[in-house]
């Protein structure tokens, strides 16, 4: 049976049953990648995370872990399964992560990301986010990261109802 758009883009909250899909597309998408250990413990344990799942039921195309202390959020990971990639997922992702974070009471949302992740930095300008600052040698592999920020105080539009630009 063919999955419309509505049931592609469900996005739910991360379950145990969603835990060897997101650990798969962590370990096959970055190089310092959290063992499934940690996931679980962020996922179901840690009462500041929140996880999501995008996908049909039963099967996930990318995730997003988000924390929330009091009026600070912090996006500490989102992915999109690498064959799933430009077809809206991880937008519909981060449009959900916004919205959530600023119900939960968030202010502002930061994030750090790879200074050579164009798609990321791109999809976080979008969506409202500004440098900050820079952090060298972030990343295991002495990689540096931009410091980012997003005022999410006043309710952004989603992806569908942007027009142009
Ligand atoms: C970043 C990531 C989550 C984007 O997910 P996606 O589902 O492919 O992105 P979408 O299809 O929803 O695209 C939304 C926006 O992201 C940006 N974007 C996505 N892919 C891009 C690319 N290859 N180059 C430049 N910008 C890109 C664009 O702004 C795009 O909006 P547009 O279509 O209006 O131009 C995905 O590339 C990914 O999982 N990357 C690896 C993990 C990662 O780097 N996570 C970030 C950690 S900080």
């Amino acid at each position: 049976m063919a999955l419309d758009a509505a049931a592609l883009h469900q996005i739910r909250p991360m379950s145990e049953e969603d835990l060897d899909q997101v650990s798969a597309i962590e370990a096959a998408t970055f190089p310092d990648p959290w063992p499934r250990h940690a996931l679980a413990h962020e996922a179901l344990r840690n009462p500041f995370c929140w996880a999501f799942v995008i996908g049909p039921e039963g099967s996930v195309a990318g995730y997003a872990f988000l924390w929330v202390l009091y009026e600070q959020a912090h996006l500490i990971n989102i992915a999109v399964a690498r064959e799933q990639r430009g077809h809206g997922f991880g937008e519909a992702l981060l449009v959900h992560i916004l919205q959530y974070a600023r119900a939960q009471g968030g202010e502002k949302i930061h994030l750090e990301v790879r200074e050579s992740n164009e798609a990321a930095i791109a999809l976080y300008i979008k969506h409202g986010f500004e440098v900050l600052g820079r952090k060298n040698k972030y990343y295991s592999d002495g990689a540096p990261a931009l410091m980012m920020e997003a005022d999410i105080t006043r309710p952004r539009p989603g992806p569908k109802e942007r027009s142009g630009g």
